[in-house]
């Protein structure tokens, strides 16, 4: 049995009202493979309505990033109603609970774990604890750029790079700020390195590309080893 991490981007499963279409048609294809799957969720647009809530009373940062691991928790559990079948019944709390899980179930969701860090990180450790090779990272953007695709037309998508590479250019986007965009956090860079992970950045709602990063063939995104 292989196992392939996915951080789902909560901005995919959740851009404003929950897509269950989305979700539905990304899991019918999921199971015409032959993996198994650990899924991470985040928050998106709910999480930095909730951390920025949080804030404007009066709370810490640790306060509002639990705030915001609230709304991951409920993306995902939006998630597991969605997949219904071979899933856990409710969000697993910690790694090792969903690796339990993981030997029950073909999938295994979960969301955010602890302050300070965020669901990229929370999918490389989930990685790590399941011992899977491979992590995809489905978001609404399709690969990893030496800048900002969405301010700089001009900027140049990396189709391949080091382990080296990515923790250079994210590390120059790490601000550490409940509900903030990193390229991918700056500790899941380092986790995925330590431990040899392949990963892929994806564009979530591109299926076929989705498919082909989780059979690690080639495809329109960035792979990073
Ligand atoms: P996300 O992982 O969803 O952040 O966690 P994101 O980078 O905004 O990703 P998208 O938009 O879903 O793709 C949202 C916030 O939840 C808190 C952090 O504040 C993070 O920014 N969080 C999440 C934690 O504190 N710990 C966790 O384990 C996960």
């Amino acid at each position: 049995m292989q196992i392939v991490v996915l951080s789902l981007g909560g901005s995919l499963v959740n851009p404003g009202v929950p897509d269950s279409q989305y979700v539905s048609s990304l899991v019918r294809m999921l199971r015409q493979t032959k993996y198994h799957f650990g899924i991470v969720v985040g928050g998106g647009r709910l999480a930095r309505k909730w951390a920025e809530s949080a804030r404007k009373k009066g709370a810490s940062e640790f306060e509002a990033d639990e705030a915001a691991i609230e709304a991951t928790k409920k993306n995902a559990q939006f998630v597991i109603d969605t997949i219904k079948k071979d899933v856990n019944r409710v969000v697993c709390q910690t790694f090792e609970s969903a690796r339990e899980q993981g030997k029950k179930h073909r999938f295994v969701v979960m969301g955010g774990t602890i302050p300070g860090i965020t669901t990229d990180s929370d999918a490389t450790l989930l990685a790590e604890c399941m011992g899977a090779k491979r992590l995809l990272n489905l978001s609404n953007i399709d690969g990893i750029y030496n800048d900002n695709p969405v301010r700089n037309h001009n900027a140049k998508k990396f189709h391949r790079m080091s382990y080296a590479q990515l923790i250079d250019l994210a590390g120059k986007n790490d601000m550490r700020k409940a509900g903030t965009h990193f390229v991918f956090d700056f500790l899941a860079c380092k986790l995925i390195a330590r431990s040899k992970i392949e990963a892929h950045f994806v564009h979530g709602k591109n299926l076929l590309d989705v498919r082909k990063a989780v059979e690690g063939k080639p495809h329109g995104g960035t792979v990073v080893k």
